[in-house]
């Protein structure tokens, strides 16, 4: 018996990278597969069907059961029908894997106002659209065990310089999934997120010393994506029903489980607060506390002459 017998799931941006091996490794224990790709180029320009059909072609010729998709994820009606396929083909869907992107990087300052829009329609409205249908039939199915797995990054949870919209696509997914995890445990939906590492055309965009900087080695075995594959099969099978709400990390041979926000100091003021108290106690309480843990560098601007 395969992980994911009898379960119906969708994976998009599953043409190639990590969605890819996601979705063969899903078929090959057991999982019917709808492979969702539009084709396109890293920064989303272009579309061809290719990437998904040959997916759907290696996953057929290994046995397994599988369909090819190539709305996008950033339309609201295609991802609507993108549901309704694995319905209509499979007689049910139990995983929703979003995981298609694009990257369009730039320093804020440089950062055109389509490039944001760009990102954030495809990482953050294309991972509301495809969940919002599919919490739409799991709220009226009600069997349960039901998954949603959604894909931040290490950009977001730590803010790269050059990735402003990426970065904030990214922490949007991270509380989408959030406010999903707590509006969907009822109806039998977990809903959590990966943040990856591996190495695929996306990661081959990064300079390479910025990249292994980040821990991605373009070369090393280590850093395929069928490394981060067995990750999502975990939070995609029927067993990972105890775990609802989180950020798992899956790079090369490590997976991580990341801490949730919560406040780490506190205080506390009996009224209005003076300024010069609050100036004091901010400085007092805080900073003791931050020095010493991972944070952001802010050097005061060099003055022009
Ligand atoms: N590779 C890494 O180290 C890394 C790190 C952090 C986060 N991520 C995230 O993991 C996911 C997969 O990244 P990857 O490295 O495999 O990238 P990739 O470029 O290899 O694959 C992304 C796929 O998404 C598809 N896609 C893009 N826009 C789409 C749309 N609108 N609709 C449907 N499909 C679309 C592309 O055609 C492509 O096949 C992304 O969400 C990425 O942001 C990757």
């Amino acid at each position: 018996m395969g992980k994911l017998e009898g379960r119906v799931a969708i994976v998009t941006g599953a043409g190639r990278g990590i969605g890819a091996s996601v979705a063969k490794m899903m078929a090959a224990e057991g999982a019917k597969v709808v492979v969702n790709d539009l084709g396109v180029d890293v920064d989303g320009s272009g579309g061809t069907s290719g990437p998904a059909d040959e997916v759907v072609e290696e996953i057929r010729s290994a046995g397994g059961e599988a369909i090819a998709n190539g709305a996008s994820v950033a339309d609201h009606e295609a991802a609507e029908a993108l549901i309704g396929t694995a319905i209509e083909t499979y007689g049910k869907l139990d995983v929703l894997v979003n995981v298609a992107g694009i990257l369009r990087d730039r320093m804020v300052f440089n950062l055109a106002e389509e490039d944001w829009d760009a990102v954030i329609n495809v990482h953050l409205k294309g991972t509301y659209n495809t969940s919002k249908f599919a919490a739409i039939y799991w709220r009226q199915a009600r069997e349960g065990n039901y998954r949603l797995i959604n894909f931040t990054s290490g950009s977001g949870l730590h803010g790269a310089p050059g990735q402003p919209n990426y970065a904030a696509a990214k922490m949007g997914i991270v509380g989408f999934t959030y406010s999903c995890a707590n509006a969907l445990g009822r109806y039998g939906v977990t809903s959590n997120a990966i943040s990856p590492g591996a190495a695929t055309r996306m990661t081959g965009t990064i300079p390479q010393e910025r990249a292994a900087g980040l821990g991605v080695n373009q070369q090393a075995d280590e850093m395929s994506p069928d490394n981060v594959a067995p990750s999502v099969l975990y939070l995609a099978s029927e067993q990972s029903g105890w775990l609802n709400g989180r950020v798992i990390g899956a790079m090369g041979y490590r997976i991580s489980l990341y801490n949730n926000p919560e406040p780490i100091r506190e205080i506390l003021s009996t009224g209005p607060w003076d300024l010069d108290t609050a100036f004091e106690q901010i400085e007092r309480s805080f900073k003791p506390a931050i020095l010493g843990l991972a944070g952001f560098g802010a050097a005061p601007a060099e003055k022009k002459e």
